[in-house]
């Protein structure tokens, strides 16, 4: 059988160059080979945006738009929607029994996006997702979960919670692996963490020259004051995206920085080119794509057919293995204690 792949996203708003870097990237190239599934999280959606359900189909619609410009195909791969496959809510139903509450609490990501939504008090479904999202993932049983390293610890908990079911009642999934993509981390350009809503991303439909007015901002090497003063890239964030845009030049422009032979000016024109220069054929397919919704609505509509012919395969083996098929009721027979 072909290696199976699931990995996704949370409809959150249009996707940027560290989800690039992240995860679409190494979709691109593992679509080729493998048999791959691309969930859009809309129940993860409402952990932390659930005043704004009015925007969800908007951003769902901008998550495909970002899939077919990256260059995932729904020809070879299947796009579905969470919500629209009623066996994942109920896998997390059985799932959330094999978790604890004080594990949950110590999943970093959990911690570090709570503190970042500024919600006064965490929700249940907030504090359980990485139990949803391990059966996003295990629903398909899949192989493999390229993630960027933010989403690291829930595929750690999606494999302590496939190795605790098939301890329990029997293998039914395999242990999947994360995939990391070549650039662990891009970070924002004033150095945080990358984020939709946090201004510091650059985002796959930005225009030419919204690029330039972002770069133009981010932050460099702070101890820099005049084009001559040596510099520091492994302290500057346009240098991060040297590494992982110009790779051809990004030892050069490395050196003469330190050198003080190039100023942050004519760094950040070069770092611009490239990114707008990557850009652009994703920015011509998503017009392409914008224009004929009905490619967006085919992908969706067999992608959920697709999807829930196999979610519906491991309930039935979920089920069974949990006794919770009911076989002699079902056929009216005398039931023994
Ligand atoms: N948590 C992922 C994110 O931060 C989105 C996601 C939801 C996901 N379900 C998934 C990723 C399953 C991989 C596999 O964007």
């Amino acid at each position: 059988m072909k290696n199976r792949v699931l990995t996704g996203d949370r409809p959150t708003g249009p996707m940027h160059l560290g989800h690039y870097v992240g995860s679409l990237e190494n979709r691109v190239k593992l679509q080729r080979e493998y048999d791959c599934f691309f969930i859009i999280a809309d129940y993860q959606f409402l952990t932390d945006h659930l005043k704004e359900t009015e925007r969800t189909e908007y951003y769902i619609n901008q998550v495909l738009l970002d899939w077919l410009s990256v260059g995932l195909s729904p020809e070879k791969s299947t796009f579905f929607i969470q919500s629209m496959i009623p066996e994942i809510a109920e896998l997390t139903m059985y799932f959330s029994m094999l978790v604890t509450v004080a594990r949950l609490q110590r999943n970093p990501t959990v911690k570090e996006e709570f503190k970042s939504t500024g919600l006064r008090a965490m929700s249940y479904g907030f504090l359980g997702y990485p139990v949803s999202q391990a059966a996003d993932i295990l629903i398909v049983r899949p192989n493999m979960v390229p993630v960027g390293d933010d989403n690291l610890p829930h595929v750690e908990q999606t494999r302590e919670i496939a190795r605790a079911f098939n301890g329990t009642f029997g293998e039914v999934f395999p242990v999947p692996e994360a995939i990391i993509g070549r650039v662990a981390r891009l970070p924002g350009l004033d150095g945080r963490k990358m984020g939709t809503s946090t201004g510091n991303a650059i985002f796959l439909n930005d225009a030419p020259e919204e690029v330039k007015q972002k770069v133009n901002m981010a932050v460099t090497d702070p101890g820099r004051i005049r084009n001559t003063d040596k510099g520091h890239p492994d302290i500057c964030n346009v240098y991060k995206y040297h590494l992982a845009f110009n790779k051809a030049e990004a030892s050069n422009i490395e050196r003469s920085c330190r050198h003080g032979r190039i100023g942050c000016v004519a760094c950040k024109e070069k770092i611009t080119q490239r990114v707008n220069a990557f850009l652009e054929p994703i920015r011509e397919k998503r017009a392409f794509f914008e224009a004929r919704p009905s490619i967006i609505r085919e992908a969706i509509k067999e992608g959920n057919v697709r999807a829930r012919k196999e979610s519906r395969e491991t309930i039935n083996l979920v089920r069974k293995a949990m006794n919770f098929d009911y076989e002699n009721l079902l056929k009216g027979e005398k039931i023994a204690a």
